[in-house]
């Protein structure tokens, strides 16, 4: 069975660390301590607020879903442990030069960065895009209001240009735009919408290539516990975890 630290005690990973089948999470890490204890109480695991602690105990894996923050803090220290990591804040790898360095660390490792297709479908194919390169390469997103904390009476778009540019405006909104881009080997054109008759977050991608083109709807199911955060998110992490060590591998 894999062993996984679990780096971040909130609402993702309270459902990964409460769903996990065919994995063991032996500890969890948290800045705030209450949330540590009460999710290790939950998984039987041990609860730690200081990472060298953390770091001393037995797992293979690090699975982060904290923050952009925990990524540029802790993940140089997981690679270098020996440890593979799986980051659902991918926004921090939008930072070309961070993003570099990690994956040089990795590579002197010997070890992996996985960043899983989170709240969205299709970044399997979308790689393609890395040997033919897409004409159009566009993610729509559209909020209801309340999740960005704008008070807006009608639909109205507050960004469209690059993802590269979207990060410095809307940093917590970047996560999906960031592993579309890196899954296609580009930076990617993106719209955000806010729409006060959306009851969910709406991701929607559209890619023109010489393959044809790729239309993809998403509307996520806010998580059981805190609408703020996808369910998709957390079952994309256990999905991972699940096929980890699967000698079938079922998609690019
Ligand atoms: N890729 C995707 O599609 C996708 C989807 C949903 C969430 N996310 C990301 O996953 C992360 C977790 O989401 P969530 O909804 O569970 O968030 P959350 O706020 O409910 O939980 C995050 C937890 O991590 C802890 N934390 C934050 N920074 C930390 C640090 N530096 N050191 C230690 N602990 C730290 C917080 O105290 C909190 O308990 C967020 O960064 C979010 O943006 C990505």
């Amino acid at each position: 069975m894999i062993k996984i630290g679990l780096l971040g005690c909130g609402n993702v990973g309270h459902i990964i660390a409460t769903h996990a089948e065919s994995i063991q999470v032996v500890a969890v890490f948290d800045i705030i301590p209450g949330r540590a204890e009460e999710l290790a109480a939950l998984c039987h695991a041990r609860a730690y607020t200081d990472f060298d602690a953390f770091m001393q105990e037995d797992f293979s894996i690090v699975v982060e879903a904290a923050s952009v923050g925990a990524v540029r803090c802790y993940a140089e220290t997981v690679l270098r442990s020996g440890r593979d990591i799986i980051l659902l804040s991918g926004g921090a790898l939008a930072d070309v030069e961070f993003r570099d360095h990690l994956i040089e660390v990795a590579r002197e490792a010997g070890k992996k960065i996985r960043v899983p297709s989170g709240a969205i479908i299709g970044l399997d194919n979308i790689k393609i895009g890395q040997v033919s390169p897409p004409k159009k390469l566009l993610l729509r997103t559209t909020k209801p209001p309340a999740s960005l904390g704008l008070p807006v009476t009608t639909r109205m778009e507050i960004f469209k240009g690059l993802a590269h540019d979207c990060i410095k405006q809307y940093p917590k909104n970047v996560n999906v735009a960031v592993a579309l881009g890196l899954a296609a080997g580009r930076d990617i054109d993106v719209e955000l919408w806010i729409d006060p008759e959306a009851e969910r977050n709406i991701h929607e991608i559209f890619v023109e290539g010489d393959f044809g083109d790729i239309y993809v709807r998403v509307r996520n199911v806010p998580s059981p516990d805190n609408p703020a955060t996808s369910y998709m998110a957390a079952l994309s992490i256990l999905t991972l975890l699940k096929n980890l060590e699967n000698p079938l591998v079922v998609g690019t």
